[in-house]
């Protein structure tokens, strides 16, 4: 298989990467990142020299580039994790995110098709689907109903490599995975925010009430539920990616704080995220049946290791926090 990882800089590329140099029937795999604030070469410094591996920064909205590389590579997958994704920043600025989830995938998705590329892998999000109340599953049947500029540059980009399969008959699937933890996720986003700034005897900021509910699966068990589209799933098919673990901000938020020893007087409640979606909880049901998946990790388990992760990784987030690890990327390109 010779891949196109997009995003691959990131939290969830960058372990997906991890994932997938270890299986022998991956030839090549080329990264094309933009290395926005959210793209880190640290995350990806190990493959540096591996002739299995091309590191290509550039954006996926750069036509010509995405084209090339199709070519130039002979690329027969892509598997799409670019994207803005925080929603906060998304309610900020929400341009970037149309730029880069909707035009970004569409120049993807022309590129593939100019290359007769095999499989098209768009990973999105279970937040296309909405808010839930207190019952029920989103399922691949559940209505588009995205509440986010995020959720919505993401719905959008889901619809267009939907008709991509049924104009042009390409060979896509989308992933609608709930949120992911695990190690080298960027500290703006929940879990990582909360242990760095518990860390640091910080106040740690839960929005509102702090009982929104999110569905919580480890980043390694998202990248086996991708391997497995990538490698089985069925022509324009969606696949709900989920691990039936529910938890409130404010548990996670105390786990957390007991884990490090750091007392609860360290939690600020804070003015809630306009549009806060209340709950996440994803029905797994068809990847588990069609494919085989299921989650290796249990929460109890996953979390520590994290824990432990930013624990023992302390200058990777260092660097984050002081710009440092842009500044030094700036400086090995333009010298
Ligand atoms: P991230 O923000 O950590 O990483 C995104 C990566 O994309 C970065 O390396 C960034 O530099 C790169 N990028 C951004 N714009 C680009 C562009 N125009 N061209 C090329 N590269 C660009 O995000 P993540 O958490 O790793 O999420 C990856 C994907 O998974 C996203 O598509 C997201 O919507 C989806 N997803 C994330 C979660 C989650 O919990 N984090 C859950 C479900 C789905
Ligand atoms: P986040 O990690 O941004 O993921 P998403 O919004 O995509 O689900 O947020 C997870 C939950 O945590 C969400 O309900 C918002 C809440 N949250 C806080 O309470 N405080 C924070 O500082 C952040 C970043 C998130």
């Amino acid at each position: 298989m010779r891949m196109l990882v997009t995003g691959g800089a990131g939290f969830i590329g960058s372990n997906f990467i991890r994932y997938m140099m270890g299986r022998e029937d991956i030839a090549h795999i080329v990264n094309l990142d933009k290395l926005t604030y959210a793209g880190n070469p640290d995350n990806v410094r190990e493959w540096e020299g591996n002739p299995r591996y091309t590191f290509i920064r550039g954006d996926i909205a750069e036509r010509k580039l995405v084209s090339h590389l199709m070519k130039a590579y002979k690329i027969d997958t892509v598997v799409n994790f670019a994207a803005e994704s925080h929603v906060d920043r998304s309610i900020a600025r929400p341009e970037v995110f149309v730029e880069t989830n909707v035009l970004g995938t569409q120049s993807l998705l022309d590129a593939a098709r100019a290359h007769g590329v095999a499989k098209f892998v768009q990973v999105s999000t279970d937040e296309v689907y909405g808010s839930l109340g207190r019952e029920g599953y989103f399922t691949e049947t559940t209505p588009l109903a995205p509440n986010s500029p995020y959720s919505a540059s993401k719905a959008g980009s889901d619809l267009l490599v939907r008709a991509y399969h049924e104009t042009y008959g390409m060979n896509v699937n989308i992933t609608r995975c709930s949120n992911n933890y695990g190690p080298y996720q960027f500290p703006e986003k929940l879990i990582p925010l909360m242990i760095t700034k518990a860390l640091a005897n910080e106040p740690l900021p839960v929005y509102g009430d702090g009982l929104n509910v999110r569905d919580w699966l480890h980043v390694e068990d998202h990248a086996a539920a991708v391997e497995l589209v990538v490698r089985s799933g069925r022509p324009g098919e969606v696949y709900n990616i989920g691990g039936h673990n529910e938890q409130t901000n404010l548990e996670i938020v105390r786990l957390i704080l007991a884990e490090l020893g750091k007392p609860e007087s360290l939690i600020r409640h804070v003015a809630d995220r306009l549009g806060h979606d209340r709950r996440y909880a994803i029905d797994p049901a068809k990847i588990t049946a069609e494919l085989g998946w299921t989650p290796r990790y249990t929460f109890a388990v996953g979390i520590r290791e994290t824990i432990r992760w930013y624990l023992a990784n302390e200058t990777w987030w260092r660097r984050i926090e002081s710009g440092e690890y842009q500044a030094a990327e700036e400086d090995r390109i333009y010298g």
